[in-house]
């Protein structure tokens, strides 16, 4: 019994984590989609044409909306790939993301 108990704590601390892990946008997600290839079909990433991400300082001080527009028209367009929901984990990820941009200080820090 005491076993079970133990299996059935541990399964749900794993459903919670990967729960979280999956659903909470973070800027640190918005990272690893804007290098990935599965927003996709075409097997290029945003990363793929945006390599100088100090660029995007000026699209991070755009509003949400606009931002939501703009990347899913590069996701529809050059990605190949489908338009993601603006209440997306996925969108509002990429939307922190480059709004972190902003304020970074990008130039040497290769993030
Ligand atoms: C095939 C090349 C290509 C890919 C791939 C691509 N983009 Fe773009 N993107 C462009 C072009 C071209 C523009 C318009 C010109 C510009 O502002 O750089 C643009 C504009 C933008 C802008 C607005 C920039 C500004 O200053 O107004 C954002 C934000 C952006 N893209 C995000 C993304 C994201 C996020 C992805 C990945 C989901 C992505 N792009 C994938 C080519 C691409």
């Amino acid at each position: 019994m005491k076993k079970l108990t133990g299996l059935v704590i541990c399964g749900g601390i794993i459903w919670c984590s990967s729960l979280f892990g999956a659903e909470a946008p973070s800027i640190e997600t918005g990272k690893l989609l804007f290098g990935s290839e599965k927003l996709g079909s075409s097997g290029k990433s945003c990363v793929t044409c945006h390599l100088d991400v100090n660029k995007l300082k000026i699209a991070a001080t755009y509003d949400e909306d606009e931002l939501v527009d703009i990347i899913n028209r590069c996701i529809a367009g050059p990605l190949e790939g489908k338009k993601l929901d603006s209440g997306s984990a996925e969108m509002k990820s990429l939307v922190l993301y480059i709004k972190s941009l902003k304020t970074k200080e990008l130039a040497d820090t290769g993030r």
